[in-house]
């Protein structure tokens, strides 16, 4: 795998029906080309991504996307100029452009401006749009620096753009828009309270339903392989006596009582907490412990987001 910022390699793999990894504000996504189904099935591959999970058509303009959607309804329209480029995804109703592959049958399709200098490049480059889910392998950790896309995956793409860290480091918050209302189908880097200070009514769906509104929000995901718990970090230690642990805080120094240890935020700040979160988790699931133990942030803000995915890591494996 070749890590650099040559534009126009990216270019041609892509028209080739090849993978490259892209940069994103949120998380690292493994590319294809969106409109060719024998290029997008090779994310699924590379993933080992089921199949009845759908993908994110990334692209760098409205006019572009009235090529692939059948229109943009006025709210959607709204937070489109509001927020793109930036970490929301649109559902929205697909052209037959779309393959079935990339909506995994559903009727409808997710789009997204994502906000990163390179990857916008790349995409005004394009004469289509790109499917990118985060670049891990399905149910692992999402990678937020162009390294993880070393270790994450089952076959990494053979170049990745690099654009340095992450900036949010949360993955994209996935809206629904009805005709009066949102429905947030996933919590990500958009805090809600975004939404609510443009005075628009929010609905939510459940995560864990099953089988799940949003495909991909399968109960457990994000998690390392090293078991981790979720709770206070006093009680946890209790009950892992005898283990070697890693510990995950938010601002809390616990370097006295683990074997390997991960602050999110000294200054108790969420949006670095944010940043931190994935970079975090991946440094202790190679630390060698027996357990990670990890303490739920703030719940408010970006710490909503943290705190669910910090939930789905720590389900247990079925
Ligand atoms: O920030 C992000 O969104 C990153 C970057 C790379 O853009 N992408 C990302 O993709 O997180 P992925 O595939 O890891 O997550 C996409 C989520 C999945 O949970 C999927 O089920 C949901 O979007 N999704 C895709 N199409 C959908 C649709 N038509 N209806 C409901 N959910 C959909
Ligand atoms: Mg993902």
């Amino acid at each position: 795998m070749e890590i650099g910022k040559d534009l126009l390699k990216a270019k041609k793999i892509l028209e080739k029906g090849g993978l490259v990894g892209i940069p994103t504000e949120t998380v690292y996504g493994l590319a294809a080309n969106g409109f060719c189904d024998t290029a997008v099935v090779r994310i699924f591959e590379a993933k080992k991504r089921p199949h009845f999970n759908p993908l994110i058509l990334h692209t760098d303009s409205l006019e572009k996307i009235g090529t692939f959607v059948t229109e943009v309804p006025p709210l959607a329209r709204f937070l489109a100029q509001k927020f793109w480029p930036g970490p929301l995804t649109l559902i929205l109703k697909p052209t037959a452009a779309v393959p079935a592959l990339v909506t995994a049958g559903l009727p409808t399709v997710a789009v997204r401006i994502p906000n990163h200098p390179l990857t916008l490049s790349l995409l005004s480059m394009l004469d289509f749009p790109l499917a990118a889910p985060s670049a891990n392998s399905s149910g692992y950790i999402s990678p937020t620096k162009p390294t993880h896309l070393l270790s994450g995956l089952h076959t990494p793409p053979s170049y990745v753009l690099d654009g340095g860290t992450c900036q949010v480091g949360l993955e994209s918050t996935i809206v629904l828009p009805q005709k009066e209302k949102i429905i947030i189908l996933r919590q990500g880097g958009l805090p809600i309270e975004k939404f609510e200070n443009l005075g628009i009514e929010i609905d939510f769906t459940s995560h864990s339903a099953s089988p799940p509104q949003a495909p991909g929000m399968l109960s457990r995901h994000y998690s390392p392989h090293t078991p981790i718990f979720l709770g206070n970090i006093a009680d946890l230690l209790k009950q892992q006596a005898g283990k070697k642990v890693g510990i995950l805080s938010f601002k809390t120094d616990y370097s006295a009582a683990a074997a390997a240890t991960k602050i999110l935020s000294r200054q108790g700040d969420l949006s670095e907490a944010a940043r931190q979160l994935f970079a975090a988790l991946r440094a202790l699931d190679g630390a060698g412990t027996d357990v990670i133990l990890a303490e739920p942030v703030p719940n408010k803000a970006l710490g909503i987001a943290i705190n669910d995915r910090l939930r789905r890591a720590a389900v247990p494996k079925q």
